[in-house]
């Protein structure tokens, strides 16, 4: 095609920018153009995300053009500066505060790249409980602390320590891959696991070996949120491949999906992979992970699901933390046995947050009746983060197998008293001073709604025995921390 004016050059085509990702994989941008006269027109997609170009200018070599697409219900957008020279077109990103690395990007034959056919979702039908995850499940996950750096090697020193800590006694069985394990699939269409993994098999046997279970991750996208290999199309082949690996738990991630399939398509897509795991015939525990939307506390058990998601990603600060957690109330009838929230993993000993915080992260996920899976680096792990991670008497509320997930009961600016009711008549009663200062609080049984005036306290994170006076307790709490008690 001869450009009518404008570019001396004639963009239309199907560009290509490979980066290799450092483990035999390679991250792929595809950049669909069109060019007429001055405008450039066409898509964009990189692993998740796929825009569409709304917006250009300049010319003739040297270009920007603007792309976005929706996102459940929010938009996204990117832009680029682009200039070609020689055939090759080179992009750098236009971020809010520095621009990205120069991407360059070489002429691939049309259709390479383009978005998979959409299979529809399946008509809903209830998936038969797995009957899993009869109290939150307990592990750990590589995320939090080693993101896209997870590797066999880590994961058993992870296996290695939580086997010796204690941990593992304590009830942190689960050690779960997460992103950036995936490699390619075979002319079968079967996963494989990157350079980083070199025997899935192999690692599962020996996480087994230590008396732990092993968990991995996937999307119901064609991409992964780290832009790897998902399991759109191979839900089935890959419930079969994970279960001969002999893997005990799945976190399925919406990130790539979102191109296919809007939010109200959600629950069909999540019971298709429900469906795979128990037809796999191994028993797995599935975690829904799409971030809350769509009300998934309400359809997530009759998908299969163990565990969903309520918000988006914790951070490694008080501020991430306290939204997160404090803001769960409103979802604790919906947490039964089999079936729990999960406000995130743990970030306990990953260093942005104290002590102190860290005693009320783990108190506050224990009220929720919270997944805890730890998210730090536990073959190396001060005394003092250890001795959080493993208070049992903490444990033991998260793990109550009456499965109650806690109310908050009163709130007074910013302290708040949440009370959790426990298999055997016992309550869990957490006073919560968010604010900076050390601050006394009151609870009055009543108010909290005990009806009768409990005799005998025990102070979880002090580990003494209490003998309660009267209608109120008094304690003094330090700023951003808890006081725990188990009342009886
Ligand atoms: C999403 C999830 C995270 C983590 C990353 C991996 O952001 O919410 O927990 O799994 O993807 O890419």
């Amino acid at each position: 095609m001869i450009p009518t004016t404008g570019f001396a050059a004639d963009l239309t085509g199907n560009w290509l920018a490979a980066t290799p990702n450092g483990d035999g994989t390679t991250r792929r941008a595809y950049f669909n153009l069109t060019q007429k006269d001055s405008s450039i027109s066409g898509t964009v997609r990189i692993t998740q995300f796929f825009y569409t170009i709304s917006e250009s200018s300049g010319g003739p070599t040297n270009f920007t053009f603007t792309a976005s697409m929706m996102d459940g219900s929010s938009p996204r957008r990117v832009r680029y500066e682009a200039s070609l020279a020689a055939d090759e077109l080179h992009l750098t990103e236009l971020r809010p505060d520095r621009p990205g690395p120069e991407m360059v990007a070489h002429r691939v034959p049309n259709g390479e790249g383009a978005m998979p056919a959409r299979i529809p979702p399946p008509a809903l039908h209830k998936v038969r409980d797995n009957g899993l995850a009869k109290t939150p499940p307990m592990g750990w996950n590589s995320w939090n602390k080693f993101s896209r750096r997870v590797d066999d090697s880590i994961v058993r020193g992870v296996a290695d320590a939580i086997a010796q800590n204690g941990m593992r006694e304590a009830g942190y069985i689960y050690i779960n891959i997460d992103d950036t394990w995936e490699g390619e699939r075979d002319a079968e269409g079967n996963i494989r696991s990157n350079q980083k993994f070199p025997n899935m098999k192999a690692l599962a046997d020996y996480v087994h070996s230590k008396g732990l279970r092993i968990g991995i991750y996937s999307s119901p996208g064609p991409n992964t949120c780290a832009g790897y290999e998902g399991s759109y199309g191979h839900e089935e082949q890959d419930a079969r491949a994970f279960a001969a690996w002999g893997i005990d738990y799945l976190k399925y991630d919406w990130c790539g999906a979102r191109n296919l399939y809007n939010d109200a398509e959600m629950q069909g897509v999540y019971q298709k992979m429900g469906d795979a795991l128990l037809q796999s015939g191994r028993p797995i525990v599935y975690s829904l992970c799409q971030y809350g939307r769509s009300d998934v506390w309400r359809w997530g058990p009759d998908v299969g699901g163990n565990l969903w998601r309520t918000t988006g990603d914790i951070r490694d600060r008080w501020d991430s933390m306290s939204h997160i957690g404090f803001d769960q109330d409103r979802l604790a009838k919906f947490a039964s046995t089999g079936h729990w929230n999960d406000p995130d993993m743990l970030e306990i000993g990953n260093g942005g947050m104290s002590e102190t915080e860290y005693r009320a992260h783990m108190s506050l996920w224990s009220m929720l009746a919270a997944p805890l899976i730890a998210g730090n680096d536990v073959r190396d792990m001060p005394a003092s983060i250890a001795s959080i991670l493993l208070n049992r008497e903490v444990i033991a509320i998260d793990q109550d197998r009456a499965g109650k997930q806690a109310n908050r009961v009163l709130q007074s600016g910013e302290q708040e008293v949440w009370t959790r009711e426990l298999a055997g008549g016992d309550f869990a009663v957490a006073l919560f001073n968010r604010a900076d200062e050390p601050t006394p609080m009151k609870v009055e049984w009543a108010k909290a709604g005990m009806k009768k005036t409990p005799q005998r306290a025990r102070d979880l994170w002090t580990f003494r025995d209490i003998k309660l006076h009267g209608h109120a307790y008094v304690a003094e709490v330090p700023g951003h921390g808890v006081v725990l008690l188990r009342v009886q």
